[in-house]
């Protein structure tokens, strides 16, 4: 199949176009942080990238079982990204059901998509092997978020190897589609597999996860933030003992969002171990959770109360990003002969 790249396209010249798409769940935690948060307030602050991060609030629904979650847990979401600094200067933070377009163009992937292809997707026999209720909308998942990244012209799109596979049919949608009408109206998106180690939990044993209750939470009250801390599993090393770093949750966690100093000296400490304990690590770690998000604690409980101003800080990009998918929609129209009135 072909894979020539429309020669129309809404790209700016000099910069990549970035879509990232984050499902709004609740309480996000320092795992979401590393993994996802982070990444995302980075790219939105450098000036070769034009990111456009999107809560994709549809995608929440596909889980039938919790259907009013995505609209409860939106504003959490919009409120850390906006918390933690991402740049809204020339990238956009938008929410998915709020560009109709996008539904539109998952219409025409999907009529040249075929069943087989949708029911080979890992994620779709995970779900139902796992007792999910298998509805149409969770079968059509990779549809809708293959039209979230080619409704907008994406180029580059990081996600998490367990994503790689919904990139893959993106691609696939691309060139059917194309192909289907003869000539190259959809852009290709390449897939920024994100290699990002994943991070232990408080339990020093599974993966940070809000599933297995063993995650530390971005902007809980401080005394939750606290007694998670002490919570941590660790050896019985004493005191005195020289520690591992590697293998010790406590520094594991603040290394994935402490500050280069606070890293290095817990570092050293624990190596050395002296008069350093796990009881006084984790009095570090809560500290600088303190100080990188207790700090902004008020802030995000501000944008959390405030639907209003979050809104109107995120309306020009929202008029921007319908703009793209109007124009993508007149492409598609164009090129399936559509819309002759
Ligand atoms: N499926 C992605 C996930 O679970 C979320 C997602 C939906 C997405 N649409 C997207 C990611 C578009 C990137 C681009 O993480």
């Amino acid at each position: 199949m072909s894979s020539v790249q429309p020669t129309h396209t809404t790209h700016i010249v000099g910069r990549t176009r970035v879509l990232t798409g984050a499902k709004p769940t609740a309480d996000l935690h320092v795992g979401n942080y590393f993994g996802a948060i982070r990444p995302a307030v980075e790219a939105s602050l450098d000036k070769s990238k034009e990111v456009i991060l999107m809560c994709v609030d549809w995608h929440g629904l596909t889980d039938r079982a919790k259907i009013l979650e995505p609209g409860k847990n939106t504003a959490g979401l919009l409120a850390t990204y906006l918390t933690m600094g991402f740049s809204l200067e020339d990238n956009m933070c938008i929410v998915q059901s709020e560009i109709p377009q996008i539904q539109e163009i998952a219409w025409y992937l999907s009529c040249v998509s075929a069943v087989g292809l949708l029911e080979r997707a890992h994620a779709y026999k995970d779900a139902v092997a796992n007792g999910k209720e298998p509805t149409a909308g969770l079968f059509n998942y990779p549809v809708l978020m293959a039209a979230d990244i080619v409704t907008f012209d994406a180029q580059v799109v990081p996600v998490g190897k367990d994503q790689s596979q919904h990139l893959e049919y993106a691609s696939d949608m691309v060139k059917l589609f194309n192909n289907a009408v003869g000539r190259p109206v959809l852009f290709e998106p390449k897939a920024l597999i994100q290699e990002t180690p994943l991070l232990i939990g408080i339990d020093g044993e599974r993966k940070m996860s809000k599933s297995y209750g063993n995650h530390l939470p971005l902007f809980a009250p401080k005394k939750d933030i606290e007694k998670r801390c002490k919570e941590i599993k660790t050896d019985s090393k004493g005191l005195d003992d020289p520690k591992d770093p590697e293998t010790c949750a406590v520094f594991q966690i603040l290394k994935s969002f402490g500050s280069n100093e606070s890293i290095e000296y817990m570092e050293d400490r624990l190596r050395r171990g002296t008069g350093y304990g796990y009881g006084h690590a984790k009095k570090d770690l809560f500290e600088e959770h303190e100080r990188v998000f207790g700090s902004k604690r008020e802030l995000y409980e501000h944008y959390l109360n405030s639907p209003r101003e979050v809104a109107q800080l995120l309306s020009s990009g929202h008029e921007k990003a319908r703009q793209l998918a109007a124009t993508v929609r007149q492409r598609v129209r164009d090129a399936l002969g559509l819309g002759i009135l």
